[in-house]
């Protein structure tokens, strides 16, 4: 009969020592760190919360405006109102971008560059024999930094005339 006081103390210590443990798992963010903003009804670890959009780190404008220079994007776009080299690619030449900032969400910029081929405009000689968008793909070269760069220079870009986008500031 020695057993099962043996297994029930073994129990109660371990019930004891339990929720210490997983106390220590839980301790409360650092101070500096902000409280995370979610709901009590989040779903446990691991899960995505409902509701979920995609949120694009902000990027610097001054930043694009050079990455539009590196990759050499005006190779087929006229920025005007920026002293970029002129298009020299006269077959392949894609839409003129000093006014771009208004007409797109953040999230088609992305798209634009990432996945060229997505939506491409009929009978402005956009597309290649083949179907798919004369736009090269720069998506072994491009850094995610240099990406989220052109996304906001391109956002900055706004009528009238083109001005060119100063510090990200308009959106
Ligand atoms: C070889 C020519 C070429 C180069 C180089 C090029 N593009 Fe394009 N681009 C196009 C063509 C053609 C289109 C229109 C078809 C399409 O949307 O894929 C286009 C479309 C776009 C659009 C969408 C415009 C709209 O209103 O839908 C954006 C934004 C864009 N390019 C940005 C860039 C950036 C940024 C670079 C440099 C990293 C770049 N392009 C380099 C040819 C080019």
């Amino acid at each position: 009969m020695k057993k099962p006081v043996v297994v029930a103390a073994l129990a109660a210590g371990l019930g004891l020592v339990a929720p210490f443990l997983v106390r220590a798992q839980q301790q409360p963010p650092a101070p500096h760190m902000p409280m995370p903003h979610m709901p009590m009804t989040q779903p446990p670890a691991h899960g995505t919360p409902p509701g979920w959009k995609l949120l694009l780190p902000q990027g610097d404008a001054a930043r694009g405006r050079e990455a539009l220079g590196k990759f050499e994007c005006y190779a087929c776009h006229e920025v005007r109102g920026e002293k970029f080299p002129a298009p020299t690619e006269p077959g392949k030449v894609g839409p003129e971008l000093s006014v771009m900032g208004p007409l797109h969400e953040q999230d088609y910029f992305v798209e634009a560059i990432i996945n060229p081929g997505r939506l491409i405009e009929k009978g402005k000689g956009y597309e290649a024999p083949d179907g798919s968008s004369k736009m090269p793909s720069y998506n072994d070269s491009m850094t995610v930094q240099e990406l989220l760069d052109l996304v906001t220079y391109l956002k900055s870009l706004a009528p009238p005339a083109g001005a060119p986008g100063r510090g990200g500031m308009r959106h």
